[in-house]
Parts: C-alpha cells; sequence; structure tokens
C-alpha cells in the first residue's frame, strides 16, 4: 500500500505493530535490531529529498539493464517478459505517487540490525510489523532504496554505526487511500512448487488467489 493519507497513526498503534515485530523469530533470539520511528515533518522533508534521488538511482540502473528489479526467475512458464513489463509500469506508477506525496507519510520506520544475514534475521519483523499494521487498519510498504545514501541516513538519525548497526529497510506506513487488495501479479503456486523432486507436478492447482479468504477480507 503506498498511497497513504496524512492522518497520524496513534501512538497505541504504533506499539502494537512494534510489538509484533519484536516477537518475530530471529537467529539465536540476539534480538540485533533497532527500530527508529519518524514522525516529525521536516526530518520527512529531508529524507523525501533522499527517497526521490536514492529512486532515481534505481531507475537509472534498471534502464541499464541491472540493479534487483531487472531478472525474473529462470526457466519457469509464465515468466513472460511483457507481463513482467506491466508489472514494472503499474510498480513505477505507485511508486512515483509514494515518491511524489513522501511529505505526506505520517510515519516513517527505519529498521536497523546488526549482521542482519542478507535480510533473513531482520525480514520476520519487518514482516510482522506490515502485516500487524495491516490488522490494525494500517498500509504500508517496505523499502529499500534508501540504502542508496546510508551515510546520509545515518547521519540524520545519529545512528551509532561504530556498534554495527545498519539499515534494513524503511517502511512507509499510514492509513491507506487506496483499496486494500491481495497481490494478484503473482505466478501461481503449481508453476513454482514441485512435490519429491524439482520440476515434479505440486499435486494441486491454484488458479485464484486464496489469501486473504473472503471470510477475512475488508
Ligand atoms: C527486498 C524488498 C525491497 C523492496 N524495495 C522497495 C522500494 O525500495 N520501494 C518500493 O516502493 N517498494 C519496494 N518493495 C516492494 C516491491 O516493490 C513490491 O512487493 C512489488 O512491486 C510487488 O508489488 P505487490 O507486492 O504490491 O504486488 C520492496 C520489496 C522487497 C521484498
Amino acid at each position: 500500500m503506498r498511497r497513504l493519507r496524512p492522518d497520524p497513526i496513534p501512538l497505541e498503534t504504533q506499539a502494537r505493530i512494534l510489538d509484533a515485530a519484536v516477537r518475530a523469530p530471529n537467529g539465536g533470539n540476539t534480538q540485533r535490531w533497532h527500530f527508529v520511528a519518524v514522525d516529525d515533518p521536516q526530518l520527512i522533508r529531508e529524507f523525501a529529498q533522499l527517497f526521490r534521488q536514492a529512486r532515481a538511482i534505481e531507475y537509472e540502473k534498471f534502464s541499464a539493464g541491472a540493479g534487483p528489479m531487472v531478472a525474473l526467475a529462470p526457466g519457469a512458464p509464465g515468466a513472460d517478459p511483457t507481463a513482467h513489463a506491466e508489472t514494472m509500469r503499474r510498480m513505477r506508477c505507485s511508486g512515483n505517487y509514494l515518491a511524489d506525496h513522501f511529505e505526506e507519510i505520517p510515519l516513517l520506520l527505519f529498521v536497523f540490525a546488526i549482521d542482519d544475514l542478507g535480510g533473513a534475521n531482520i525480514y520476520p519483523a519487518i514482516w510482522s510489523a506490515l502485516l500487524a499494521a495491516r490488522a490494525e487498519g494500517v498500509g504500508g510498504v517496505m523499502t529499500m532504496v534508501l540504502r542508496n545514501f546510508t551515510d546520509e541516513v545515518n547521519e540524520l538519525l545519529g545512528v551509532p554505526v561504530e556498534e554495527g548497526w545498519e539499515m534494513s529497510a524503511m517502511l512507509a506506513l499510514g492509513y491507506p487511500r487506496g483499496k486494500w487488495g491481495v497481490a494478484a501479479n503473482r505466478r501461481p503456486v503449481h508453476e513454482v512448487s514441485s512435490r519429491n523432486g524439482w520440476g515434479k507436478p505440486f499435486g494441486v492447482e491454484v488458479p485464484q488467489p486464496l489469501w486473504p479468504s473472503q471470510r477475512n477480507a475488508k
């Protein structure tokens, strides 16, 4: 959810979101994570400038055929470059909205970790936060583009980098302007899963998204 209303998120709601995050599994229960909530409008304006520059860098990489947004999974049917181009167009459009309205985001949540094991040690906490947010009616998106400007982020937030803290992600959070949806543009389960050996039929076809179930859909 990148189309967010500026309405503030109450502190009790923020507490529930972060309390979900800290319940996440993590290697050895070392809990080497720290969350910096940013709701100061001046700071948000400074991050807005950085965010827009960082996005431009990512899209330059993409245009040059580099970076994380280029390559689809190899070999599978359905990895259709035309469909991916359409996904990229929609994603860019939604990303543009976020970048253009960055100053309206009511809450940025910067997530720091010490040695996040390639993300493995922090993504459960991040995803728990986003799921808890959604349960509270708060939308959000996980972003990484600001990792193009880690020095500036560390400086603005006063991060004690000498202790080993590194920014893993920044979550933009707010009440949704858009409609809740299910991520529909995914290759279905049976195309990306096998049973008892790579490439053998998984055994069940899932032509339509099963989540959220109609029962729970808002
Ligand atoms: C590791 C990772 C990094 C991401 N970085 C960004 C980002 O910097 N900016 C952004 O708008 N979305 C970011 N996303 C969200 C993806 O762009 C999004 O999941 C994808 O476009 C598919 O959209 P959907 O999940 O709404 O279907 C990131 C997601 C992941 C898992």
